[in-house]
C-alpha cells in the first residue's frame, strides 16, 4: 500500500491535475471508477488569496491533493487551504507563459536555488504532506530531474510525480520513463510515473520500465474514467470494460449526477465538453460527439444518448 506522508492510498492509480477539466464531478466519476487519489488542477496562489474563486473540493472525493502554483506567495496560500487538503501538491512542471512569468512552475525546475526557497516556506507552513509533480528539466540540455528531486527530498518533500518530458516539450514527443527510473533509484520518497499512459495495457509497462510507486493519468483518463477500472481488471485477469454508447451515457448521468449535487457552477459548456469527451472512442463517436456539440441544454444531451443507447448492437 502506498503512503505519501501519513495518506494510505489503497491503489495506486492517481488521477492527474487536468487544468479545464478535473472539476469536482470528474475527479468523483474517476474516483468511483478505481482512481485511488485525485488531484485538483492547479490554482494559482493569487487565486486563493484573493478568494476570487472557492476551491470546489468536497468530502467525498478525499483523499484528495489540492495542487497550487505560484513562488512568492504559495506558503500562504497553502496554509489557507490546508484544511481542504489531504495532500498539497506545488506545481514545478507547468510551461504555460502566463505561469512562466510569475516565475513558477517550470521556471523553478529551471531555478533550482528559487525552487527550494518557495518550497521549504510550503513546508514550514503546513501540517499536511507536500508533493511535488516535475517536469525532467527544462529542456534536453539541462535535463535535471535527479538533482531537483534530491533538493525536494532533502526539503520533506513527500512524494513526487514526474511527468517524463521537459517544460520545452510540451506535449511532443515521447515521455522519457528512464528518467522516471533514475529519479526513483535517486530517492528514498514514492515517486509517481507521469506520461503517456493512455490504455490500460500500457500500465503494465511503465511500472516494468520505472518501478513507481504508482502511476498518475492525465489525458488518457479524459472521458475515459474506465481506465482505472481496467487497470486493475486486468491485474486481477478479468477482462476489460470497453465502452459503448450504453456505458457512455451510464458514465454522463454519473457526471451529471455529481455535478449538480457538488459543482459551485452551473456552466452549460462544461458538463457538454464533457459529454463530448466520453463518446470518444466509441462506434460512430465523432458523428455523435457533433451532434452533443449542437445541443443547448441538458435534455438535448440526454436525448442524443438515449437515441443512440437503444440504438446500438
Ligand atoms: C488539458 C490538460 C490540463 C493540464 N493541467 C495541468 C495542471 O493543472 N497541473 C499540472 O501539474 N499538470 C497539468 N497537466 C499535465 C498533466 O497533469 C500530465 O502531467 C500530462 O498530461 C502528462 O500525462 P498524460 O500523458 O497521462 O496525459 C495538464 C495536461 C492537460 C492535457
Amino acid at each position: 500500500m502506498l503512503k505519501i506522508g501519513n495518506i494510505r492510498l489503497n491503489k495506486s492509480l492517481i488521477l492527474a491535475p487536468l487544468h479545464g477539466v478535473n472539476c469536482n464531478a470528474f475527479r468523483l466519476l474517476c474516483k468511483s471508477h478505481g482512481a485511488g487519489l485525485v488531484y485538483t488542477s492547479m490554482i494559482h496562489d493569487e487565486t486563493i488569496l484573493g478568494k476570487e474563486k472557492p476551491l470546489d473540493v468536497i468530502e467525498e472525493e478525499r483523499p484528495i491533493a489540492v495542487q497550487l502554483v505560484g513562488k512568492d506567495n504559495i506558503a500562504e496560500a497553502a496554509s489557507l487551504i490546508e484544511d481542504k487538503a489531504d495532500i498539497i501538491d506545488i506545481n514545478l512542471g507547468c510551461p504555460d507563459k502566463e505561469v512562466l512569468t510569475k516565475k513558477a512552475g517550470s521556471f523553478l525546475i529551471k531555478h533550482p536555488d528559487q525552487m527550494e526557497k518557495a518550497v521549504s516556506k510550503v513546508v514550514s507552513a503546513v501540517n499536511r504532506p507536500v508533493t511535488a509533480k516535475i517536469r525532467i528539466g527544462w529542456d534536453n540540455k539541462s535535463i535535471n530531474a535527479i538533482e531537483v528531486s534530491k533538493i525536494l527530498e532533502n526539503n520533506n518533500i513527500t512524494a513526487i510525480a514526474v511527468h517524463a518530458r521537459t517544460a520545452k516539450q510540451g506535449y511532443t514527443g515521447k515521455a522519457d520513463w528512464n528518467i522516471i527510473r533514475q529519479v526513483k533509484r535517486a530517492v528514498n520518497i514514492p515517486v509517481i510515473g507521469n506520461g503517456d499512459v493512455f490504455r490500460p495495457k500500457d500500465y503494465q509497462p511503465i511500472i516494468d520500465k520505472t518501478d513507481a510507486d504508482a502511476v498518475m493519468i492525465g489525458r488518457g483518463s479524459i472521458g475515459n474514467p474506465q481506465i482505472f477500472e481496467n487497470i486493475i481488471r486486468i491485474k486481477q485477469d478479468k477482462p476489460i470494460i470497453r465502452k459503448d454508447s450504453s456505458l457512455a451515457y451510464q458514465y454522463f448521468r454519473e457526471f451529471l449526477s455529481y455535478y449538480k449535487k457538488y459543482s459551485p457552477r452551473n456552466i452549460f459548456s462544461e458538463i457538454r465538453q464533457h459529454a463530448m469527451w466520453l463518446v470518444k472512442g466509441i462506434k460512430n463517436g465523432k458523428e455523435i460527439k457533433n451532434s452533443l456539440s449542437e445541443c443547448r441544454d441538458i435534455n438535448g444531451l440526454k436525448e442524443i444518448f438515449e437515441k443512440r443507447a437503444t440504438s446500438s448492437p
